[in-house]
C-alpha cells in the first residue's frame, strides 16, 4: 500500500546565535541556502506539493528562494517555538496523509538516504512517532533523550531545562520526527509553555505521546555529522566544510582531476565534466557548467558561466555570468565581467576585460584591453591596450567591429562606432567615425622629428 507522506520544514526562526540581520536558513552552505538543501533531500522523498515550508523572519526572502521548487509555504507571524510552528503548518497539508515528517531548516547535511530509513521504520511499527537520535560527545545545545526500559522515548528535554544529571545524557535529539499523522494532530494541542524559555515545544509530543499510552521510538544513527545543527557561525563554517569536502569527493570520483582540493570552493549545483583540470584555490559557483578537458587555473573564479570542452582558463581569472566556446583561453588575469559571449577558439589575455561582449570564433585581444558593450567579429585581432569608450557619463553605447579585422594597439575606439570587416586601425588612433569594409583608418597626431635637437640643448 502506497502511504502519502507530507514533510513539514520549519523555517522561520531568526536564529539569534548567528548574530546576524539576515535569517539563518538564508545563510549559506556549499553554495546553497541552508533551506534549499532541506528542501532538495524533502524532494527525494515526497513531491513538492507535498512539502510545507514554514516561514517567519524574512519570511519574503525565504519564499523568493525557494519559489522555484513548487513548495507550499505556511506563516508563523511570531516564533513561538518549534510546536507552535509545526500547528501553523497544519491548514496548510494536502489531506490524506498517513505521516507526517519534520524536518528543521538549520539541519542541512540529513541524507535522503537516513530520511528513508526513518520513514521505513516508522511504518513497519506500531509507534505514534519515530525519531532520530544519536550520541555526541559533546551534546551541548541539544535536546536530550529520555528512555525507558524498553529503549522507547519517554521524554526530550531541552539544555535549558534539563538537571544536572540529565545534562550528563550523550544521546540526542536530532530535531528530525516522522509522526503518525493523525496522532500528531490529535495531542498537538496540549503542548504548552512550561519551560524557561516559554516556547511551545516540539520535543514535548515525545512525553505527551507516551503518557497517553502511545509508544515513541528512536532511531540511532552512528554517523552523528549529518546531524549537525546550523545554531552559530562556527558550526556553519564547520557544515560548508563538510559540503565542500563532498562535492569535491563527488566530483573526484567522476573523473574530474583537482589540484589540492582542500583549497578548492565547488558550489553544491556545478557540474564538471571529465578530465578537467581544477587547480588550487580554484572557485567554481553558482551554476557554473564546464564541459570535459578543461583547465581551470590557481586561484581563478567562474560563477554562474557556462564552459565548453577544452577551454583553458589560466591562473588568478574571474569569469561571471558568461559563455566561453570550445577550446578558448582566457587569461592568466583576464576578466569576463558579465554577459560575454566567447567563442570557440578566441583567446582572451592577461589584463584584458570584457563586459556585455561578443567576441566571436578565433577572435583575439591578447594584452590589456577593454571590449565593453561590443561585437567583435570572426578572427579580429584587438590589440594591446584598445579601449572601447563605450560610456559618455549618461548612456552606454555599443562598438560593432566585423570579422578578419586588424585594430591596431592603443587604439581608442568611441562608441557608438562601427568598424566593417577586413579593416586595418593604426596603432595609437582615436576612431570617432565609421570605418568602411577593407579600409585603413588612422587617427593620431602625426610624428614630428628634429634633427640635432639633444645636441643644440646641451649647448643651451
Ligand atoms: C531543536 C530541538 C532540540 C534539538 C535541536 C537539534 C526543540 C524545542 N528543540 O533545538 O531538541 O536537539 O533542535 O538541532 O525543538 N523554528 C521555527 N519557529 C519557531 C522556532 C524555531 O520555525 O518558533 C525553526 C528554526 O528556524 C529552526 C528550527 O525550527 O530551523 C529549530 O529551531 P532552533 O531554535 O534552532 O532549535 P534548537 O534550539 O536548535
Ligand atoms: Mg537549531
Amino acid at each position: 500500500m502506497k502511504t502519502n507522506l507530507n514533510v513539514v520544514i520549519l523555517a522561520a526562526g531568526l536564529g539569534t546565535r548567528m548574530k546576524s540581520k539576515r535569517a539563518k536558513v538564508l545563510h549559506q552552505a556549499g553554495g546553497l541556502t541552508l533551506v534549499e538543501h532541506v528542501v532538495n533531500t524533502a524532494r527525494e522523498l515526497t513531491p513538492a506539493e507535498r512539502i510545507t515550508v514554514v516561514v517567519g523572519h524574512q519570511s519574503e526572502q525565504v519564499q523568493q528562494v525557494l519559489a522555484p521548487q513548487g513548495v507550499r509555504f505556511a506563516v508563523q507571524h511570531e516564533q513561538k517555538g518549534t510546536g507552535h510552528a509545526v500547528l501553523m503548518a497544519r491548514d496548510v497539508l494536502p489531506p490524506e496523509a498517513d505521516l507526517v515528517l519534520i524536518l528543521y531548516g538549520d539541519t542541512p547535511l540529513l541524507s535522503a538516504k537516513t530520511l528513508q530509513a526513518l520513514i521505513e521504520l516508522q511504518k513497519a511499527g506500531s509507534n505514534a512517532a519515530t525519531l532520530i537520535t544519536t550520541k555526541l560527545d559533546d551534546p551541548t545545545g541539544y535536546g536530550r533523550v529520555l528512555l525507558d526500559g524498553n529503549d522507547h522515548v519517554q521524554a526530550i528535554v531541552e539544555q535549558k531545562a534539563a538537571t544536572p544529571e540529565q545534562l550528563e545524557i550523550q544521546l540526542v535529539n536530532s530535531g528530525i520526527y516522522c509522526f503518525r499523522a493523525n496522532l500528531l494532530w490529535k495531542y498537538i494541542g496540549q503542548i504548552g509553555t512550561n519551560n524557561p524559555a516559554q516556547e511551545y515545544y516540539l520535543t514535548d509530543m515525545a512525553e505527551i505521546l507516551a503518557r497517553a499510552g502511545h509508544t515513541v521510538a528512536a532511531m540511532e544513527v552512528a554517523d552523528c555529522s549529518e546531524l549537525l545543527g546550523i545554531n552559530t557561525r562556527l558550526e556553519l563554517a564547520e557544515v560548508d566544510r563538510i559540503f565542500r569536502a563532498r562535492k569535491v569527493r563527488e566530483l573526484l570520483l567522476a573523473g574530474v582531476t583537482i589540484e589540492k582540493p582542500e583549497t578548492v570552493t565547488i558550489d553544491a549545483q556545478v557540474q564538471i565534466g571529465a578530465d578537467s583540470i581544477i587547480g588550487p584555490f580554484a572557485q567554481i559557483l553558482g551554476h557554473s557548467v564546464l564541459g570535459e578537458d578543461c583547465r581551470v587555473g590557481a586561484c581563478s573564479i567562474v560563477s554562474d558561466s557556462r564552459l565548453a570542452d577544452r577551454v583553458e582558463v589560466g591562473a588568478f581569472t574571474i569569469i561571471g555570468a558568461s559563455q566561453v566556446g570550445e577550446g578558448a583561453h582566457i587569461g592568466p588575469f583576464a576578466r569576463l565581467r558579465i554577459d560575454n559571449v566567447v567563442g570557440a577558439g578566441a583567446h582572451i589575455g592577461n589584463f584584458v576585460e570584457l563586459k556585455k561582449t561578443k567576441f566571436a570564433k578565433g577572435a583575439k585581444a591578447n594584452h590589456l584591453a577593454y571590449p565593453g558593450d561590443s561585437e567583435i567579429g570572426e578572427k579580429t585581432n584587438v590589440g594591446a591596450g584598445t579601449i572601447t569608450c563605450n560610456y559618455d557619463g549618461v548612456t552606454k553605447h555599443k562598438t560593432v567591429i566585423g570579422a578578419n579585422s586588424f585594430i591596431g594597439s592603443n587604439s581608442t575606439l568611441v562608441a557608438p562606432i562601427e568598424i566593417a570587416a577586413d579593416t586595418y586601425i593604426g596603432a595609437g588612433s582615436v576612431i570617432t567615425d565609421p570605418v568602411p569594409p577593407g579600409a585603413l583608418a588612422i587617427g593620431r597626431g602625426r610624428q614630428v622629428t628634429k634633427e640635432g635637437w639633444v645636441a643644440k640643448r646641451k649647448k643651451k
